[in-house]
């Protein structure tokens, strides 16, 4: 019989692992629940004999992989796999596959959560500033970067886009601004969201010096990855801007340091922009019926280790 283990450090709501479960008993696999593990042995003490995983956040590390003897599919229920050591993976002959788009919407409001929160001076009762008609510049227009501009026309914000990788046409389509270089949404944009991956490229690529072109009382929003951020170029920057903040979804390595700037820092405690039942269960449920298909099929829809 097909086992699934699915492995989530940070649960999915009941109602998606209800449902995920049911999509493989329909299909005649079992499924094996490990929540809430502190320990990476645990999960590489239960990938020994499954032959598919679904992680969120969880690190699908070379050690996993190699203890994981009949895995044959990992899922990253969600969009960034940089969690999966995809060399290891593709030495093994694993397909590593994520579910994109189905979490984004959650992190895209998020994303406005936050800068509400920033603009109207963290709650603490101190005269704020609105986000109608202020320039918003979004980082990357894949999925989340979508739904960060749809609401923000909703705030009435001004909205400019940089993607190398998404042609002009495509993002004027829905109505926004498209610059032509990182360094022009910086210059151009008081607020910032973070949209991008973090690979090779872009880790650490969020610099004192991009973060220097951006204007007065400005703020980056980070709903990406830790990992994009150069953190001594931010702490420089914290000291020398002090009208710059900086809110975070992914609590930076350097976080103890930061407090200090308590009225222009605020990381939540744990990332929190995929914790949403609706994208628990679309996230969720997209892994399993990938699970499905691949082992039924061999669908590889999804792949991203090719
Ligand atoms: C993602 O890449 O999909 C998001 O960062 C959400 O990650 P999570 O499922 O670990 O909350």
């Amino acid at each position: 019989m097909t086992k699934v283990l699915i492995a989530t450090e940070k649960p999915f709501a009941a109602a998606a692992v209800e449902g995920i479960k049911k999509t493989f008993t329909d299909a005649g696999f079992e499924t094996i629940l490990l929540e809430k593990y502190t320990d990476p042995t645990d999960l590489i003490k239960a990938v020994g004999d499954v032959d598919a995983l679904i992680i969120r956040s969880d690190k699908a590390s070379r050690q996993v992989i190699e203890a994981g003897k009949s895995l044959k599919i990992i899922v990253r229920a969600g969009a960034g796999f940089d969690n999966i050591d995809l060399v290891a993976a593709s030495e093994k002959g694993i397909v590593a596959m994520n579910t994109p788009g189905q979490n984004s919407n959650a992190v895209a409001e998020l994303t406005f959560g936050m800068l509400v929160f920033m603009a109207r001076a963290n709650f603490k009762g101190g005269s704020g500033t609105e986000l109608k008609g202020k320039k918003l510049g979004i980082h990357a227009y894949g999925n989340v970067g979508k739904n960060v501009a749809r609401i923000a026309k909703g705030f009435d914000m001004e909205v400019y886009v940089f993607d190398p990788f998404v042609s002009k046409e495509t993002i004027e389509k829905d109505g926004v601004n498209v610059v032509a270089t990182v360094e022009e949404l910086y210059s151009n944009c008081q607020y910032i969201s973070l949209n991008i991956p973090a690979t090779e490229k872009t880790k650490k690529s969020i610099n004192f010096e991009l973060l220097a072109k951006m204007p007065k009382d400005a703020a980056v929003i980070n709903t990406a990855r830790k990992e994009v951020i150069d953190e001594e170029g931010l702490k420089k920057f914290f000291v020398a801007r002090p009208d710059f903040k900086y809110i975070s979804d992914i609590m930076p390595d350097c976080h103890a340091e930061l407090l200090q700037f308590e009225n222009r820092y605020y990381s939540t405690p744990k990332k929190q922009g995929a914790e949403t039942s609706e994208a628990n269960i679309n996230a969720g449920f997209a892994a399993a019926n990938q699970i499905v298909k691949f082992i039924k099929n061999g669908d590889k829809t999804f792949q991203v280790n090719k």
